[in-house]
């Protein structure tokens, strides 16, 4: 089939206006979040329901077309960017943005691959419940492109990552079959559970157009705090004697190195210290309980009254109104797009169990520097459960050229990823493979999962269609 017949086919099915070939309509579409990859397509297009995808996905199996799945474009590996030389087609599935159902008394929300994340929490919050996925970007990513990394976020030590979240999926096959698994079944062992699959496998094994999610009770009262201590043992420390004070309260523990916390006081606009003075490291405590008027702040008093004396700490605050909670907070979100104004950076996303981080951000300081000596090692994370996001940052006029920043951004990765193997860890806890990190996960993988994951992928896709060139490096460089 001819290119020309087969965008005429995906316009009849979808209507010109939902296929985009003009260079300034699919631009946005073509490159990365982090504008680190421009792709290219013969289309991008915009299906609005699971049917439109499954005969959008049968004309390019027909035509031979490669499919690349798209929500928010806010990942930050290069997941949901066309980069192979084979013809390929952007699914855009933001118009896929309806809240199917919401039901308070299972404490379950089935809703469309293309809905906004902060969209299903406010659906949630609208009946007194919550869903817990937390993110950066949950103004504009979509709960499909949740699914499909597993993403994280900063609720995963109370309520898991997505993959914990979801309790049914419909999926798009790479013939166009739909696969209907879209139950809203809190227990289901009726062979095996088929929506794990496709969580967390980057839109290489299908595509994720629906999904039954869990709720929570709404949280009616909360306290966040904010701490100074000395070494992320302490950090560890406060951690195990939060819990035995807030037990499954706990909603946050976020960890802040010095140097990340110079840099966010110094780029992002309206940040202030909330301290007299600086110290080594900062933990983020938030706590919430379902029930109105809980005692948290006197509790929140309590525990770092204790910690104080026990010399964990220097120094704590605790927000005493929404805007001290949000300009708290304020210091450890989003900041991808100030590293771009900073210079170069190398972001990581590593996890090792979680009484290994000590030795983890050590190692990795020690090693870094060791190697390039004007480094700044930035850490910050979720501590709480063992993830660590280090970001090496040069100036801007560091590397010469591209190939030369390539050349120390593969040398860093391979001290970092060294001392996570070594420690029992993972080389991406929550942002997912994607482009990126596809080297990595070939030297790190051990060869029977890595074999094991290549059978999958061919079962599902022998063809190669689905997100193809994506977690894995294509077979020649393997
Ligand atoms: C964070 C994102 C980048 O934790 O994962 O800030
Ligand atoms: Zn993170």
């Amino acid at each position: 089939m001819s290119h020309a017949a087969f965008l005429t086919e995906l316009t009849s099915i979808l209507g010109e206006r939902y296929v985009l070939t003009d260079a300034l309509d699919t631009a946005l579409f073509l490159t990365d979040h982090r504008g680190r990859y421009h792709g290219k397509a013969l289309a991008v297009v915009r299906p609005a329901s699971t049917e439109e995808v499954s005969r959008v996905v049968k004309a390019c199996a027909r035509a031979g077309v490669a499919v690349v799945p798209q929500g928010g474009n806010t990942g930050l590996c290069g997941g949901a960017t066309p980069l192979e030389p084979r013809p390929a087609i952007v699914i855009r599935l933001d118009r896929m943005n309806r809240i199917r159902s919401v039901s308070p008394a299972e404490e379950t929300i089935v809703v469309d691959a293309g809905c906004i994340l902060a969209d299903i929490q406010a659906a949630a919050a609208k009946e007194g419940l919550l869903f817990p996925l937390s993110l950066g970007a949950e103004g504009s990513c979509q709960i499909g492109g949740n699914i499909s990394t597993n993403a994280g976020g900063i609720s995963v030590l109370r309520y898991g990552n997505t993959r914990q979240l979801v309790l049914g999926l419909e999926t798009v096959l790479a013939d166009g079959t739909v696969l209907n698994s879209l139950r809203r079944l809190r227990k289901d062992n009726a062979g095996y559970d088929l929506k794990h699959l496709f969580i967390g496998a980057e839109g290489t094994l299908g595509i994720v157009t629906g999904a039954a999610l869990k709720l929570f009770p709404g949280i009616r009262s909360r306290c966040v705090a904010m701490m100074q201590l000395a070494s992320v043992e302490d950090a560890l420390a406060m951690f195990a004697r939060a819990r035995k004070v807030f037990g499954e309260n706990i909603s946050s523990f976020e960890i802040i190195g010095s140097s990340y916390m110079d840099f966010v006081l110094r780029y992002v606009p309206g940040t202030v210290m909330p301290f007299a003075q600086k110290a080594p490291w900062y933990l983020l405590l938030e706590v919430g309980d379902s029930q109105l008027d809980a005692p948290l702040a006197t509790a929140m008093e309590g525990f770092l009254a204790e910690a104080f004396e026990a010399g964990l700490i220097s120094d704590a605050t605790i927000a005493a109104s929404l805007a001290q909670e949000e300009a708290i907070w304020k210091l450890r979100h989003g900041v991808t797009g100030e590293f771009k104004l900073a210079g170069k950076t190398m972001s990581h996303d590593t996890s090792v169990p979680v009484a290994e981080q000590p030795a983890f951000v050590r190692r990795v300081e020690e090693g870094v520097l060791a190697a390039y000596p004007d480094a700044n090692v930035m850490s910050v994370g979720h501590i709480g459960d063992g993830n660590i996001h280090v970001v090496v940052l040069f100036p801007h006029e560091r590397f010469a050229t591209s190939d030369e920043f390539e050349a120390a951004s593969d040398a860093i990765d391979v001290i970092i990823d060294d001392v996570a193997m070594e420690l029992g860890g993972s080389i991406t806890a929550e942002h997912g493979v994607g482009t990126t990190y596809r080297k990595r996960l070939a030297r790190t993988k051990n060869p029977a999962e890595l074999g094991l994951m290549r059978q999958i992928k061919a079962v599902l896709d022998p063809e190669n269609r689905m997100n193809p060139g994506k977690l894995f490096l294509p077979d020649a460089a393997a």
